[in-house]
């Protein structure tokens, strides 16, 4: 809920970087659009919002966000809707996951309506980066981190929240092949892989890296005790069709709450389609290939969108899935999600902010 109109000096670009960028060619979160806000978290306020140029910031090199990872991010899109208004899709549930990875990373929070204003604020300034190709849209990168230039470890007492955005296509441009990890970890128990800390991928990146050398595009991250249990991608939650239900693992400290995994469940069950939310164990997954009982999987985010699985690698052995191009549910939900997204179809959920 919007409350207090948020005070933003804004300084636009003289000259705009728009009409030479290549909409052709987009490489996910390699153009930038002309503007990027910034506030400062000083004497216990956030302040000094500001739209300016994108570009460098001037930071000291003894930041505590550097040296103790106190990071996070957050990614949501705005889209042009059929009707010409611009939209983004539920900020409010990024406002709130934003301030969950906030208060684990002992970081302070940034109340809604700011994180919606300044979001919308941006975007608007932007407005002619949205891109209009079908399975395109604005990309956002909100994000905060710490600013204290000092080398003892407690939580900063200043911070910068940032954000940027970019014109996108698809993150993914053909159907999976991902790993089953069974060695190392993304998240454990009591830590904060629910957050989106940037130290999260941090970690991920050698296991991720060795993956990619035997041929794998992602890796189904697994519990951390036992590796029996899925839990998600590197960069999407994950959903299987099993019996003609829809099977996700649950929410848990270890994972991250998908904005889109939200939407999906709720529209699926919105057609009284069976959802179950529980722990998923790997040997289900392939005793379900080995079967015909498990007919499709999906990873599903904002920057994967929905993308089905082709095969599961586990301990050297690959394990095919039906065709992903005749995955008539993923088909069904990302349809009646983009009819939504670029306002083809009423927006009944009222999932998209109207900038
Ligand atoms: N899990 C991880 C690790 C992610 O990076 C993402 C992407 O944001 C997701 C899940 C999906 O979340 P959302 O649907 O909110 O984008
Ligand atoms: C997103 O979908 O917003 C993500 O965070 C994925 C990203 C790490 C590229």
């Amino acid at each position: 809920m919007v409350t207090d109109t948020l005070d933003i000096k804004i300084s636009k670009i003289e000259n705009s970087r728009l009409a030479e960028t290549d909409y052709g060619n987009l490489v996910f979160g390699q153009t930038f659009s002309d503007h990027m806000l910034v506030a400062d978290y000083k004497n216990g306020q956030w302040q000094n919002f500001e739209i300016l140029p994108y570009g460098e910031l001037k930071l000291s090199p003894a930041i505590s966000a550097l040296h103790y990872g106190q990071a996070f991010f957050e990614g949501l899109k705005a889209y042009k809707l059929q009707n010409g208004q611009v939209s983004i899709f539920r900020p409010n549930k990024n406002a709130e996951r934003f301030n969950k990875s906030a208060e684990r990373l002992c970081m302070p929070q940034l109340p809604e309506d700011l994180f919606i204003q300044s979001i919308a604020a941006l975007v608007e300034a932007d407005r002619q980066w949205i891109p209009e190709q079908e399975n395109h849209a604005l990309y956002i990168r909100p994000f905060m981190f710490a600013t204290e230039a000092a080398l003892g470890v407690h939580p900063s007492s200043s911070y910068k929240f940032c954000v940027m955005t970019c014109p996108v296509g698809p993150y993914f441009s053909k159907y999976l092949k991902v790993k089953v990890e069974t060695g190392y970890s993304r998240a454990s128990d009591g830590g904060f892989g629910f957050a989106k800390a940037a130290g999260n991928y941090g970690g991920s990146l050698l296991p991720a890296k060795k993956a990619a050398e035997e041929g794998f595009d992602q890796i189904i991250w697994t519990d951390s005790r036992e590796h029996a249990y899925v839990e998600e991608l590197g960069a999407a939650n994950i959903i299987f069709v099993l019996d003609g239900k829809l099977v996700t693992p649950s929410t848990r400290d270890t994972i991250l709450k998908g904005v889109t995994r939200d939407s999906i469940l709720e529209l699926a069950r919105s057609w009284n389609m069976p959802v179950e939310e529980r722990r998923v164990a790997v040997a289900e997954v392939l005793d379900g290939i080995k079967t015909g009982k498990l007919t499709e999987a999906f990873g599903v985010g904002t920057a994967a969108t929905i993308t089905p699985i082709a095969e599961i690698g586990f301990e050297g052995k690959i394990y095919t899935l039906p065709d992903p191009a005749k995955a008539a549910i993923a088909a069904k939900l990302r349809r009646t999600l983009d009819d939504i997204k670029y306002g083809r179809t009423e927006d009944t959920n009222g999932w998209n902010y109207i900038v």
